[in-house]
């Protein structure tokens, strides 16, 4: 079983216009899917699921699409972050939340803090989130921290850099999933993605239910993680 899978939820946009819905209905049978493989991660022992749900270049859509997946957003943190407690989830949003309404932000903050102690499954919801500057902020940050890094370039190494990225308290996802069809990273998880086992498939967001989360972890189990080692080293 992965202990980390990372999701990159795309389709709802095309899954809403082959059924000649608009965009918004795509978006909001999505936000229910989020519940359901949440339910399924947990009873497979999957300790950590991180979700793709906006981008730093999401901003780029027509106004009216932003600001409908904005209160979508709060009205999904508004029903249902007591259910995630109960539940024992901890939930965490990572990407540069500035940009966001005061009461997004603060539905965030208030959510961080009532499940900060939860401990049967970490749910990572990535939004107004790069990978590019995730890598970029975490270098600052430890400039700023450890000012000696910046006279010894020496002193940067991937060890002193991990502790500032985004999901670094976190393991390395074992397996990412995006699906939609496109093959593509569109910039997520740039550092944490350099081993996971890559998973992609047509089926739309609204339409991946279990039984595709078992497919993709059928597929998972099929892998030999080698790590830069042969086959022989890894017992294969
Ligand atoms: C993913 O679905 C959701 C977000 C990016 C917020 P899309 O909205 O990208 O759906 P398609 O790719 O247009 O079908
Ligand atoms: C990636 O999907 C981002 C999310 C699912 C949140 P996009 O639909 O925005 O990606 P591109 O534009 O097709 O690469
Ligand atoms: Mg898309």
């Amino acid at each position: 079983m992965p202990r980390h899978v990372a999701i990159i939820m795309d389709g709802n946009g095309r899954w809403a216009t082959a059924r000649h819905l608009p965009r918004a209905a795509g978006h909001s049978k999505g936000v229910d899917r989020v519940e359901e493989i949440v339910e399924a991660c947990i009873v497979r022992g999957i300790t950590h699921l991180t979700l793709f749900a906006f981008s730093s270049e999401n901003w780029r859509r027509p106004a009216d699409e932003v600001s409908l997946l904005m209160r979508l957003f709060i009205g999904t943190l508004e029903r249902q972050v007591a259910r995630l407690h109960t539940n024992g989830i901890r939930l965490q949003i990572i990407g540069d939340l500035g940009r966001f309404e005061p009461r997004l932000r603060e539905l965030i903050d208030v959510a961080h803090r009532k499940t900060m102690d939860n401990e049967r499954l970490t749910l990572t919801i990535a939004a107004n989130y790069g990978g590019r500057t995730d890598i970029l902020d975490a270098f600052r940050k430890l400039v700023v921290a450890r000012p000696e890094v910046a006279a010894d370039p020496a002193l940067v190494t991937e060890e002193a850099l991990a502790p500032y990225l985004a999901m670094h308290d976190a393991p390395e996802p074992d397996l990412f999933i995006r699906t939609g069809g496109e093959q593509r990273i569109s910039n997520f998880l740039l550092w944490q993605l350099a081993y996971t086992e890559l998973y992609f498939t047509d089926v739309h967001w609204p339409s991946f239910d279990a039984t595709e989360l078992d497919r993709a972890i059928a597929s998972y189990r099929m892998r030999e993680r080698r790590f830069g080692r042969t086959s022989a080293q890894v017992g294969g």
